[in-house]
């Protein structure tokens, strides 16, 4: 690892600044080889910070050349300033309110960190969240110094007619040498990280929306000119944000223009720039030939978190970088209910469920499982979490549960009308929300401070002759890095009980009769008792998922199958389905290990073939149900993860469902495989998953039928949905003919980079003789781009989910890994650093593979590493 070690930052040495901007004047002149930034700071000395003689310190990086600076246009001599080793401007003197003027040069065209302004496809733009303004201009680059912004753009208007940046435009002209100059102005104080500029040759779609009081906005979304044909359907999406977010949160947009900008080179998948939001054109573009159903729903998703942030984000920002989830929790919580709110809740519900399961839940049980708050970073970029975004979601959704849909609109409506215009803290959200509605959140705030997924148990007792039934509760928290020992938490649990019949059972509870109740577990161990509960209940516990926790109940087999069938909570019917699998999986896998001869038998085959039969049921909710736990959920739940015997169990269980029930997925797919005009409605969405869920099993049962269905699929599919689920079970099941698809595939859409993405995933996942050497020559294909995130994100994906490629016993697979990612962190840290996550792992791997992948990742350290990936490495290698 380099001599200097990156030093950590921690939430306790947290300060006000030491000086204010209030006004931000910006001029950009933008050239193909370098772009000079002028920047005119209107700044004082903050009186709260009650410090009169520090010098002034304004972030910069290594890319940025200083040119000049003035303060009240004096031009500073170099001896009253200097740039120390962290590429700060030190100023030593300055008066109590000044105008600084400081000139700089820059390269975007050679910035491939994609932090601060760079180049992608031909056009200028930037990504300034967090800490990447610093890298266009020396500032006070923290989320706590506002200021009002005027920016000034002049380019080539012949290359670059479209000049964009936030707020209004307010002036537009022609300099002398014939560039064009155009001014915005955005009203509205806002740190850094929410600066933008765009400059390009763009297409754009225009719409407007009248918001709740009468006010016109106009909406614009921009692409590259081959891909305006892709932007009707999110144009739809932010029409149906903006009007959720009044009906629901009562927020309005507060400006009269709102843009959405697609960028092909992006490290995320958007950023909510004040009324400029710029995309990852994979995040954004959608036409039915070449976007998926999920996709569909994901750039809906999208477009309404970036879109909610304009309150929860920036009317409401941050005070520091520890408060992250106040933003991205409760930005999260707002677009999984508005999905919930526009589509099937329980879908959606069941989707997030096991994604915070499977990988947030791995987080929080690995070297860098953190609080929602971390207490301390060492690199920002890397807190950009599923700990900071689902969980944190998770969290602020506990709180809606525990105060009551009016009690939790209340609290937002004091934290917004309280807070606006201020950069606050994550105590700040929860004061509001206990101001609000007069309770105490003291103990519920350890959410916030305590990492780790917590366990609760539970076991009962009934008794006949008193008609009552007992729980009894215990929780306990595992120790994470820095937290050995954990307080007990509040938990929400959501309940009912069910009676033998499937009906749902009436209970008292503190006097009340009801089918459902919500239980606060707040204590290490705790019993709750029912009176009047007629016969001994099925307990049907943490519905909706109400806390994230893993909790853990004796059930028989019997018990679920009877929960699957009749339980009133949509989610936890799909949940004791999973548990089912689960443990079916779970002795599969220690039969493959011990190396057995596997069981012949599922409960699955009766419970499925009794959903398949019937018509009535969501199809959705069928397909979901049928879906088995993926490798990587059984990973997360595994005490020794062994990928291969997962995926071994994984194949057995799937293809002994597939025989015996292939009749009924042949017959279910010719159900469904009906023509239709492509629309990414529920009813149709519901349909297709269905019908691909039922697809794959039936080619899994080695029908020589489903494979000709398969290829008519393929072949005649009018929209990617079901062109690309054909191609994914050919891969997935290893056909023969899954060679001849892919080429095809690719022959079809080389010309749309977002379906090649598609195509480079399932070329890498694919089982093949040519071991690594298929992941090189991937690289090497003339569709590969090392600068683009999406490509290296297609093509390690693949790789990771590459059970016998990546997971190969002779480690090849993991030093390929920590190989590119020593290159790509000379060229990205970002990106590098998230690329770590499959190595970081290690500890839980079987014995076998837990040496090699430590020793790929001690390969790592020995390098000279960015602070993101020294980060990730040496926490994943700390004792
Ligand atoms: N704030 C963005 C969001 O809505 C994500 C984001 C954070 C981001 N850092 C970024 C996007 C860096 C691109 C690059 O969640
Ligand atoms: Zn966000």
């Amino acid at each position: 690892m380099s001599e200097n070690k990156p030093a950590a930052i921690y939430l306790k040495d947290y300060r006000v600044p030491d000086f204010l901007i209030d006004r931000t004047e910006l001029v950009f002149d933008l050239d193909d080889s370098v772009t000079v930034v002028t920047s005119k700071l209107h700044m004082r000395r903050n009186p709260s910070a009650g410090r009169i003689t520090t010098p002034l310190v304004l972030d910069g990086g290594e890319d940025v050349k200083l040119i000049g600076v003035a303060i009240d246009n004096y031009t500073l001599p170099a001896e009253e300033y200097h740039i120390n080793a962290e590429h700060q401007l030190v100023i030593t003197a300055t008066p109590d309110q000044f105008l600084l003027t400081v000139e700089t040069v820059i390269e975007p065209q050679n910035n491939t960190r994609l932090e601060g302004l760079y180049r992608s496809s031909g056009m200028f733009c930037t990504q300034c969240e967090a800490e990447g303004f610093r890298h266009i201009t020396y500032y006070l680059d923290r989320p706590d110094v506002m200021s009002i912004f005027t920016t000034t753009l002049i380019a080539d208007g012949e290359k670059y007619p479209t000049l964009l940046s936030n707020g209004n435009e307010v002036e537009r002209g022609v300099s002398d040498e014939g560039k064009t100059i155009v001014t915005w102005h955005d009203p509205h104080p806002k740190p850094a990280y929410l600066f933008a500029l765009v400059a390009g040759n763009l297409q754009h779609i225009s719409d407007t929306f009248t918001t709740s009081s009468g006010r016109d906005v106009t909406l614009k979304i921009f692409t590259e000119p081959h891909n305006i044909d892709k932007v009707d359907y999110a144009m739809g999406a932010l029409k149906r944000s903006m009007k959720w977010d009044e009906d629901v949160y009562g927020r309005e947009y507060d400006l009269d223009i709102f843009m959405i900008v697609a960028v092909d080179d992006f490290n995320m998948g958007a950023m909510e720039n004040k009324g400029l939001n710029i995309f990852n054109s994979s995040c954004l573009l959608a036409r039915p030939d070449t976007t998926t159903d999920d996709a569909y729903l994901r750039i809906e998703a999208i477009v309404a978190h970036e879109y909610f942030h304009n309150w929860s984000g920036n009317r409401v920002t941050c005070r520091d970088w520890f408060q992250l989830s106040l933003k991205e929790g409760f930005t999260v919580f707002r677009d999984q209910s508005f999905s919930e709110d526009l589509h099937s809740e329980t879908v959606k519900r069941v989707e997030d469920v096991s994604f915070l399961r499977t990988a947030q839940f791995a987080e929080d049980a690995g070297p860098m499982a953190h609080p929602i708050r971390p207490a301390s970073y060492i690199e920002i970029s890397n807190f950009y979490t599923l700990t900071v975004y689902e969980k944190g979601s998770e969290v602020v959704r506990m709180i809606h549960t525990l105060l009551g849909a009016e009690g939790f609109r209340k609290g937002s409506d004091l934290y917004f009308s309280r807070h606006d215009g201020q950069a606050v803290t994550c105590d700040d959200f929860v004061k509001a929300m206990e101001d609000a509605n007069g309770v105490d959140l003291t103990q519920f705030k350890r959410w916030y401070s305590q990492a780790g997924t917590p366990r609760v148990q539970v076991t009962d007792e009934y008794d006949e002759q008193a008609q009552t039934y007992t729980l009894n509760f215990s929780q306990m928290t595992p120790a994470t890095p820095g937290q050995p020992t954990k307080l007990p938490v509040v938990i929400p649990v959501k309940m009912g009980l069910i009676g033998q019949d499937g009906s749902s059972l009436r209970f008292n509870l503190a006097g009340e009769t009801t089918t459902e109740t919500v239980i606060t577990l707040t204590q290490g161990e705790e019993s709750v008792v029912f009176e009047q509960v007629a016969e001994r209940p099925v307990p049907s516990l943490l519905r909706g998922f109400s806390a994230p926790v893993k909790l853990s109940y004796d059930y028989t087999t019997e018990q679920l199958a009877l929960l699957l069938a009749h339980d009133s909570d949509g989610f936890n019917r799909w949940n004791s389905g999973q548990q089912i699998a689960v443990n079916e999986l779970q002795a599969l896998i220690a039969q493959v290990q011990s190396g057995e001869s596997l069981n012949q038998e599922s409960a699955l085959v009766s419970g499925f073939s009794q959903l398949l039969a019937d018509e009535q049921l969501d199809s959705a909710m069928v397909a979901l149900i049928l879906t088995l736990p993926s490798v990587a959920y059984l990973s997360e739940l595994a005490e020794q993860i062994d990928p291969q015997a997962i995926k071994t169990a994984r194949d057995h269980l799937k293809g002994q469902i597939a025989k015996a029930l292939s009749e009924s997925f042949a017959s279910t797919y010719e159900r469904l495989n009906v023509q239709e005009a492509y629309q990414p409605n529920e009813a149709q969405i519901a349909r297709r998953a269905l019908k691909n869920v039922a697809l794959s099993y039936w080619v899994a049962s080695g029908d020589e039928q489903a494979q000709q269905a398969l290829v008519n699929q393929f072949r005649n599919a009018d929209n990617m949905t079901d062109q690309y689920a054909a191609l994914a079970t050919a891969v997935d099941q290893d056909l023969e003919v899954a060679d001849e698809l892919l080429a095809s595939f690719y022959e079809q859409w080389q010309q749309e980079s977002l379906v090649v993405n598609k195509w480079l995933t399932l070329s890498a996942s694919q089982t093949s003789a040519e071991g690594l050497g298929r992941i090189e020559r991937l690289m090497q294909h003339p569709s590969f781009d090392l600068k683009n995130p999406n490509k290296l994100r297609a093509v390690f994906a693949g790789l990771t989910q590459n059970v016998t490629l990546f997971h190969d016993a002779s480690g090849a697979g993991y030093r390929f890994l920590a190989d590119q990612i020593a290159v790509l962190d000379k060229r990205n840290p970002q990106i590098a650093s998230r690329l770590c996550t499959p190595l970081t792992r290690w500890r839980k791997m079987v014995p076998s593979l837990s040496d090699p992948m430590k020793s790929a990742l001690q390969q790592l350290a020995a390098g000279d590493l960015s602070k993101d990936v020294y980060e990730v490495v040496s926490k994943s290698l700390a004792d």
